[in-house]
């Protein structure tokens, strides 16, 4: 495989891949082939191939399969410091208009065809993130002594409110897609202390903003005696790992995606707790004001410097080499990408200021809330003591103060917000009771929910991590659909 290939100069190997791009001179045709696990230059020269295998080249188009055999030398200018010389080559599969080519395509366009865009370098590198990720979070539980147990997918239990519930027919009786495996994430911690559950949940959000999807993966500790301080500490001690291990596991695939590694590297306990109340005054105070100027005014050079680089490229493009003319077309279209960016930003940044400005307390905090208030922060933040009405049914009081409810959040740094949920249990089963129908959910469906708390109940507490925000957050990603390989969203279920 390609990314063993540093270890074997001097070897002669067998390639298996796909071409990705190719460039040809007199006589020698470079190839870039692709095997799902890198990438790497090969070389054919016409004298020391035979005629078929440069005839195999020279046709060889963009997704073409072949095989390769040939040298493995050492050459710092390449990818992975290395090239293949090859001495023979077979073509498996010809393509003919292959539909993504090198140029910039619109995001809508690739996510049609994302079945084929999952070969391209950008997913290939959030998809090896995500895979880091997923084996971080299963070794940070594991080493831990927490036991990974499955909740159920099909359901009659609304877990987080009634309004993004799917419903579908089982057997003639109403039954739901599972927003949360957290309900019988509770059930399995009072038979084995602490466990986790990992598994696809589904919202049917009506919101089609950049965090959200309808289907994805959920990551849910749960554990006995833990009161709302443990669990911080172990979202915080959790989210430090993870972030450390995509820095010694993905360095490539993250300077691949040009993400910012030292603001992966500030990522270290402890992280700032504030309260909700401390938030909403922090939202609407004139420090945030300061940031958003600040921030407007960066946005406004950044703009007017993208704008003056995409002037001075046009002005002497038609002297260009063909090459250069290519390169100068890639870097037209990400400049135009970040000038739109650019441009939103400026006209969104004075409405985030204004609603974080009016903010009351009661409500819930918006997306813009959230990004505005990891602007004042380094690293992770942890909110905690929300006012209860914004929060689940099943969340345990704040005994200092009965409109609270002893729930947490954890908001992503740079913008990127919420990315875990979670709280200390209600454990009192009349409280529990009166809150079920304050809510409105059919009391019959909790019965055996309403049993941890008549047999041996204890403080308990956990979170839920979205597992998509996540590997955004770690890629520097701005849109949640590019961290999952098929994104379900609103208007997307294809293909
Ligand atoms: O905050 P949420 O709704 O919390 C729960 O579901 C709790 N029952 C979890 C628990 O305590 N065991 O969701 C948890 C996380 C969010 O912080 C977010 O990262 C993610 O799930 N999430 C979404 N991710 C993508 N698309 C959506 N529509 C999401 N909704 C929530
Ligand atoms: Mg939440």
């Amino acid at each position: 495989m390609i990314e063993s290939l540093a270890g074997q100069v001097g070897s002669v190997v067998t390639l298996q891949g796909w071409l990705q791009q190719k460039r040809a001179s007199k006589g020698l045709i470079f190839l870039v082939i692709r095997d799902g696990t890198g990438l790497v230059q090969c070389v054919v020269n016409q004298s020391s191939v035979d005629e078929h295998s440069w005839a195999g080249a020279s046709t060889a188009t963009q997704e073409t399969s072949l095989t390769i055999k040939g040298e493995v030398c050492a050459d710092e200018r390449q990818i992975g410091g290395i090239e293949v010389q090859v001495s023979s080559l077979e073509v498996i599969h010809l393509v003919s208009d292959y539909p993504i080519t090198p140029k910039a395509h619109g995001v809508e366009f690739l996510m049609d065809r994302r079945h084929l865009w999952l070969r391209s370098r950008r997913p290939w590198a959030v998809m090896r993130v995500r895979n880091c990720v997923i084996m971080s979070i299963h070794n940070f539980f594991q080493e831990r002594g927490f036991v990974q147990m499955d909740a159920p997918i099909l359901t009659k239990n609304a877990v987080e409110g009634t309004s993004t519930l799917f419903e579908i027919d089982y057997f003639g009786s109403p039954a739901y897609l599972t927003q949360s495996g957290q309900l019988h994430g509770e059930v399995m911690a009072m038979a084995f202390s602490k466990i986790y559950t990992f598994g696809p949940v589904f919202r049917a959000e009506k919101s089609k903003t950049r965090r959200h999807l309808t289907e994805f993966w959920m990551i849910e500790p749960e554990m006995a005696f833990y009161d709302l301080d443990m669990n911080m500490t172990l979202a915080e001690d959790f989210l430090v790992r993870v972030a450390s291990d995509a820095l010694r596991d993905c360095a490539d695939e993250l300077e691949l995606l040009g993400r910012d590694l030292d603001a992966l590297r500030r990522v270290q306990a402890p992280f700032p707790r504030i309260s909700y109340s401390d938030a909403v005054d922090l939202l609407r105070s004139d420090k945030t004001k300061g940031l958003v100027e600040e921030k407007i005014d960066a946005l406004h050079r950044e703009k007017s410097d993208l704008e003056e680089e995409r002037a001075s490229n046009k002005s002497n493009y038609g002297q260009l080499k063909e090459w250069k003319k290519r390169r100068v077309d890639a870097r037209e279209i990400e400049i135009n990408a970040r000038l739109a960016q650019v441009q939103e930003a400026l006209r969104n940044l004075p409405k985030w200021w204004r609603s974080a400005a009016e903010f009351e307390w009661g409500g819930d905090f918006g997306g813009s809330d959230e990004t505005l208030l990891t602007w004042h922060f380094d690293r992770p933040i942890i909110v905690h003591r929300y006012p209860e009405a914004v929060k689940a049914f099943y969340m345990k009081r704040d005994p200092e103060d009965d409109r609270l409810a002893l729930g947490m959040d954890v908001l992503a740094p740079e913008g990127f917000g919420e990315i875990i949920g979670g709280g200390q249990r209600a454990d009192d089963l009349a409280f529990l009771e009166a809150q079920v129908e304050r809510h409105d959910l059919p009391r019959k469906a909790f019965e055996w929910y309403f049993d941890l708390r008549r047999y041996g109940s204890v403080p308990h507490s956990g979170f839920g991590l979205g597992l998509e925000r996540t590997v955004s957050w770690i890629c520097g990603v701005e849109h949640i659909r590019e961290t999952i390989p098929f994104p379900r969203t609103l208007g997307r279920l294809t293909p």
